[in-house]
């Protein structure tokens, strides 16, 4: 198992990973851009052979000083083996070293699994967003803001 970098050009093995973990799907193209907008970068964990088998990966922005992770997803059968704290504490590190000091992240409220891992990695609660994601015929769910102070670089 090995976690890297992950570039705009494996947008579509993202894409999948994210279509497993998530309702509603970001599309490879959502995926590139964000990847190749202003401050983005992505993390992977892979197993076998070069994006044949990415098992979850982690989708950040870091810019002027303060950070954020737009997404995470990790494929069903590979959870609850420390694949997401991995890939959460290497983004954190790469954020450092992009010049972040602070790293936020919105989650839905009641998703628990989430929660309980962004907690376990130092993140504190700092605020809520009302009605913040579309559920479609569901009421809209509200996102916690949640951030993690990433010191200051000497
Ligand atoms: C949330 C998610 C990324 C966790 O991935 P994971 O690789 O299974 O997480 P880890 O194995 O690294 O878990 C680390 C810690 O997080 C917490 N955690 C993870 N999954 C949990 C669950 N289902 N229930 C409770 N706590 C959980 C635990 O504290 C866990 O530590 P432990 O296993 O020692 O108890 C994964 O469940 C997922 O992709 N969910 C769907 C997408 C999503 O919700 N993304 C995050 C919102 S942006």
């Amino acid at each position: 198992m090995k976690l890297r970098g992950a570039w705009s050009h494996e947008a579509q093995a993202l894409s999948a990973v994210h279509a497993r973990a998530f309702d509603h799907a970001w599309s490879a193209p959502d995926i590139v851009a964000l990847i190749d907008g202003p401050g983005g970068f992505a993390l992977l964990v892979e197993q076998g052979a070069p994006a044949e088998g990415v098992l979850g990966f982690i989708l950040c922005r870091a810019i002027a000083g303060e950070a954020e992770i737009l997404t995470l997803a990790v494929d069903p059968p590979a959870r609850r083996r420390g694949l997401a704290r991995a890939l959460v504490e290497a983004a954190a590190g790469a954020a450092q070293m992009a010049g972040a000091d602070v790293m936020f992240l919105e989650v839905a409220h009641d998703n628990l699994p989430a929660i309980g891992l962004y907690e376990a990695a130092g993140f504190a609660r700092t605020g809520l967003r009302k009605a913040y994601y579309d559920r479609g015929a569901a009421p809209a769910a509200d996102a916690l803001v949640m951030r993690r102070d990433l010191g200051r670089k000497a």
